[in-house]
């Protein structure tokens, strides 16, 4: 892979997005990794981020300049450039010019870096600090009037650095910037494909399993439809899929997956019906974070259950099945503190919510993929359109949509609104348009209303649209005032117990994209 060293950036997932548009592998690692166990992952190359500090300062996030000797190709970005500039001698210093935003940069020379590159380009600038020499053997490429080095090279031992972010759409020719440097600097090939994941991960999910018998959950949603459809072309019929009812789906869900999933890929499907289970374990619940974890639980137990249903149906009583399929993806891992040195934002059920004594070793063939690249793969694969295309749906449903103790009532109330509005934005024709809109019930919170000459005292139902690229940052969806006029009417009218229907206009951050 292409390693991003995260020396604190807003940026780093952004850039690890990038180089995977230039279709070669890139994850991210914590600066506080060793050089000798970045090598252990054999990157082709390494890429240092961005970050807040200054490279001077007491306790900043250190380069270890033993990266530069190791023969690999390394490009620093922001202050990883500067990073990259004061270990092998330049000079690193405050210029008093803050250069934040647009920022017209003066290429001097092109060469390997900026290759293609006109002789001025507009660049995305953030940073008080700025290289004023480049380090012996360094050649300097471009100026700016705040960064006396604004970016060079040492094609030799095949050093590169640039003082701006080429990963921010802000700056036009920083994907052609990535591009020159992975393929002409470090000489990749840019193969990196769906059809390359799905070769790599066939074969890694077979060397897993062997011969013995898996389990998937299916949601119904596009994670575990392609994780499954992977699993399935890896290891066929060993392969059964449990859908778990667990009561917090939302309306017409079990009857999708039945004839989108099942009757096109053939896989084998057990539909257990578990309301009552979870209704029980969640009674009286209001902590978002204790849900998540009975939700995560009580699926665990169920699928323990599922697999001695699985070994007895295929009359192998005695066995057991040791494998378990998740479609965990690379944003739920980053989110749930799996990446280091990541806070723990929320226990994502199907990561930080498994109980500690689980029964099953886990097969997750897309963790490391963003939720566009599962939907390449997925298409790849000829899971049909209807799934691919689906707008995410978190795994435990309507449980985390509910602010309040979830039960049967607020749950068949919360359905309604929430397919009042699903049938809305798609007749708008907004579902490309918006990543995912969930529909949250404030079943803790009331407010005086009135309806045919009457007073109400009902619940609020918050629309939550938003647009983004891959669930880590969001912003809130601007739908057409009239589309929000008839969501509001139709669910006032039509869902008694709701009284008034608003809207949440708050990016991600600071809001997260689900209200629990
Ligand atoms: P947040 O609310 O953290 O959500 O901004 C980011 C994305 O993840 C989905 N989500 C989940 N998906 N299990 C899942 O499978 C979960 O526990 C979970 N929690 C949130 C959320 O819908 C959004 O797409």
């Amino acid at each position: 892979p292409v390693l991003v060293v995260d020396l604190g950036a807003q940026y780093a997932q952004l850039i690890a997005r990038r180089v995977r548009e230039a279709r070669v592998f890139s994850e991210v690692v914590p600066h506080t990794w060793s050089v000798e166990r970045m090598l252990e992952k054999k990157p082709a190359a390494i890429i240092l981020s961005g970050g807040p500090s200054s490279v001077y300062e007491e306790g900043a996030p250190s380069v270890d300049p033993a990266i530069f000797d190791a023969g690999i190709p390394v490009l620093g970005i922001c202050y990883g450039f500067q990073a990259m500039a004061q270990a092998l001698g330049g000079t690193v210093a405050r210029t008093g010019t803050r250069e934040y935003g647009g920022t017209d940069v003066a290429i001097d020379r092109t060469g390997t870096l900026l290759a293609g590159s006109p002789p001025t380009q507009t660049t995305w600038m953030s940073h008080g600090d700025a290289v004023h020499a480049a380090p012996a053997g360094f050649e300097v490429l471009a100026t700016s009037p705040g960064s006396p080095v604004a970016a060079f090279e040492d094609r030799n031992r095949a050093l590169f650095g640039v003082q701006w972010h080429p990963e921010v759409k802000h700056s036009p020719l920083g994907q052609k910037a990535l591009e020159n440097f992975l393929y002409e600097g470090v000489g990749l090939a840019g193969d990196w494909t769906p059809g390359s994941v799905i070769a790599d991960q066939v074969a890694a999910i077979r060397a897993q399993v062997g011969d013995a018998r898996v389990i998937c959950a299916l949601s119904g949603g596009v994670d575990s439809a392609v994780a499954a459809a992977l699993v399935q072309r890896a290891v066929g019929d060993q392969l059964t899929c449990v859908h778990v009812d667990h009561g917090l789906m939302r309306a017409g869900e079990v009857e999708q997956i039945e004839r989108d999933f099942v009757d096109s890929t053939g896989v084998r499907l057990i539909v257990r019906d578990e309301k009552e289970r979870f209704l029980t374990a969640l009674a009286g619940v209001t902590d978002p974070e204790t849900k998540r974890k009975i939700i995560g639980r009580e699926f665990i137990r169920v699928f323990e259950d599922a697999a001695r249903q699985v070994v007895e149906e295929a009359g192998e009583s005695g066995t057991e099945v040791k494998f378990l399929v998740q479609g965990t993806l690379y944003p739920d891992v980053v989110e749930s503190g799996g990446g280091e040195g990541a806070a723990n934002i929320k226990s994502h059920h199907n990561v930080g919510g498994l109980p500690e004594d689980l029964q099953f070793e886990l097969v997750e063939p897309l963790r490391d993929l963003f939720k566009d690249e599962v939907r390449a793969v997925g298409r790849e694969l000829g899971v049909p359109e209807e799934i691919v295309a689906r707008q995410p749906f978190p795994g435990p449903g309507l449980g985390i949509r509910i602010v309040g103790e979830v039960t049967a009532e607020r749950l068949d109330l919360l359905r309604a609104a929430d397919a009042i509005a699903r049938a809305e934005l798609t007749a708008a024709g907004l579902d490309g348009e918006i990543w995912q809109c969930p529909v949250v019930l404030l079943a803790d919170v009331r407010s005086v209303g009135v309806q045919g000459d009457g007073r109400t005292y009902g619940h609020p139902i918050v629309l939550r649209p938003v647009s983004s690229e891959d669930a880590m940052t969001a912003d809130w969806s601007r739908v057409p005032y009239e589309v929000l006029a008839k969501i509001s009417t139709r669910i006032t009218n039509e869902v008694p117990e709701v009284n008034r229907v608003v809207l949440d206009v708050t990016s991600k951050p600071p809001g997260t994209i689900e209200w629990e």
